[in-house]
């Protein structure tokens, strides 16, 4: 694993603009389970796996009833204030502050990328500090609505303070559009990077998982000599895909992915920094 990690870590100094997409494999040492992994949400309970997919129609069909069920169980992912970023989070947060990494487009809804530092963080499925208003797209913390109350005086689902609209948890839920604004922005970044770091998703829920195949479709013309010593001119792929993950994802079988380093994020990506300082010396 160490001449893979060297070589991310070349391909990193090399590159103008690496990007990062990270999934629930970047959270698991975090303490927070991911789902399709050996103990996931979903392989563990296929039910709420099967619930899940109805939230949104739910919410469509009835907002207060969707919020008095959101007030009044306990989260999918526990409590989401106890938890800590893992090195994994601190090492992309150290890539952006050395000005390679320019954006994380996370799947994960846990804040954990914004708790490490990073700046630049596109919550490509919401974030769970959040709410949204429908009708807008304006994000609000959620220390800025007494929820509580306004289920105790009978006045929920929230209103956007903007528009008036319906107001929901930022959270993406299945079947739910991406929020435009993310959507677009996270496509650009798609289409701007030279470098994408994968770190721990299955990459298998899509609009998501077609980021790395929209990146892979991307080509520039190069020079090249041929043996014979011509210069010519050839089409070859635009951007460096590095997967990070504790086991092969389809993305590797289909040939979206460059290389794959085998292992946990929290590790890998500490030592991929280390090899960064290492060779920049
Ligand atoms: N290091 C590296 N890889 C890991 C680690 C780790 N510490 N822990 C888990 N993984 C890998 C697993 O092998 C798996 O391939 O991370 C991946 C997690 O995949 P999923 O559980 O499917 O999570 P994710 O890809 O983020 O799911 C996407 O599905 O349910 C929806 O909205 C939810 O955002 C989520 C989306
Ligand atoms: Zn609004």
């Amino acid at each position: 694993m160490e001449e893979l990690v060297e070589r991310a870590a070349r391909d990193l100094i090399n590159s103008n603009y690496a990007i990062a997409l990270t999934g629930a494999g970047m959270s698991t040492e975090s303490g927070i389970p991911d789902f399709r992994g050996p103990s996931g949400i979903w392989t563990k309970d296929p039910e709420a796996e099967r619930r899940a997919y109805q939230t949104y129609h739910r919410f469509l069909a009835n907002p207060k009833e969707y919020w008095e069920e959101k007030l009044s169980g306990p989260s999918l992912f526990g409590d989401l204030t106890k938890v800590e970023p893992n090195p994994g989070h601190h090492a992309l947060a150290e890539l952006e502050e050395m000005g390679i990494l320019k954006c994380v487009i996370t799947q994960n809804i846990d804040n954990l990328h914004q708790r490490a530092g990073t700046e630049n963080v596109l919550d490509y499925h919401g974030n769970a500090f959040k709410l949204r208003c429908v009708d807008c797209n304006a994000r609000f913390d959620l220390e800025e609505y007494d929820l509580q109350g306004l289920r105790e005086e009978g006045r929920l689902p929230p209103h956007c303070r903007k528009c008036g609209g319906v107001i929901k948890g930022d959270v993406v839920h299945f079947r739910e559009p991406i929020p435009s604004d993310i959507a677009h922005q996270s496509l650009e970044e798609v289409w701007r990077c030279d470098l994408m770091l994968i770190c721990g998703t299955s990459a298998v829920v899509y609009p998501f998982a077609e980021l790395p195949r929209v990146a892979r479709q991307r080509k520039i013309e190069a020079e090249r000599k041929t043996e014979a010593g011509i210069y010519a001119v050839e089409r070859v792929p635009a951007v460096t895909i590095i997967e990070l993950n504790a086991e092969p994802t389809p993305l590797m079988a289909e040939g979206i992915s460059d290389y794959l380093i085998q292992g946990k994020t929290g590790e890998i990506l500490p030592g991929m920094v280390e090899e960064v300082k290492r060779l920049r010396r």
